[in-house]
């Protein structure tokens, strides 16, 4: 199998996930969603009733959830504590949660440590905010994928079949502006990434766009 490790981060609403897991089904490689690590521990915080805006809590509890995550780009899966959360975490409050969890280093440390440790297999397609900057540097191919933020809002809105397109937008504009100001790891495009702008591209073109660098000759 391919050694290939490719590292997609990005704004919230982008296009990651579809990219990501149709790019690593058309190559034969491994997936593995990052985000959706942080909302497994932004989720278990809420359920334990831990103050997700007190560091030192959240803090003391960055290593209790025992966490797995699947990495078939068809059936990508995630459990906390052998429970499947991944209808869960998709929740209102775990969109709030998520941001301010994440921005706290202990969650950070721990969640680098299981990612590393799935991606040193080799032959995956990865994606989040400091992959290509923090988590593996070395990927053989980075690419920071962006979108106008109301696409993004549309997209996202269509997938929670929700007609509120307005409040979709504020909840990932308020996402991005924690995720690129916070001090550890910040949403920056990382050094050597190609960007592509999703705006006005079909998810196809997006994924051709992406397996095209993947297999191009280094
Ligand atoms: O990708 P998704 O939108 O599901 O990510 C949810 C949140 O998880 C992001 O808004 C961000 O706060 C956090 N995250 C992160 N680092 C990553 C992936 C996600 O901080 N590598």
């Amino acid at each position: 199998m391919s050694s290939l490790v490719v590292a997609v981060d990005g704004t919230s609403g982008s296009g990651k996930s579809s990219t990501c897991r149709a790019v690593a089904d058309r190559l034969g490689l491994r997936y593995l969603d990052t985000g959706a690590m942080y909302r497994a521990v932004a989720w278990w915080m809420l359920q334990h009733d831990v103050n997700i805006y007190e560091v030192n809590e959240v803090s003391a509890h960055a290593a209790t959830p025992r966490l797995e995550s699947g990495t078939d780009p068809l059936n990508p899966t995630i459990t906390l504590d052998g429970v499947d959360v991944a209808v869960a975490i998709r929740s209102d409050a775990v969109n709030a949660a998520v941001s301010p969890v994440s921005a706290v280093p202990a969650v950070r440390a721990r969640l680098v440590e299981l990612q590393r440790a799935i991606i040193a297999g080799g032959g995956i397609v990865v994606e989040g905010r400091d992959i290509g900057s923090v988590v593996w540097p070395d990927a053989g191919l980075k690419v920071y994928l962006t979108a106008d933020p109301a696409a993004r809002a549309a997209r996202r809105a269509a997938e929670a079949g929700s007609d509120d397109v307005t409040a979709t937008q504020e909840s990932l504009l308020h996402r991005d502006r924690i995720d690129s100001g916070r001090a550890v790891a910040p949403l920056t495009m990382p050094d050597g990434a190609v960007h592509i702008d999703t705006t006005d591209l079909t998810l196809d073109q997006v994924v051709d766009r992406v397996v095209s660098l993947a297999t191009a000759p280094a």
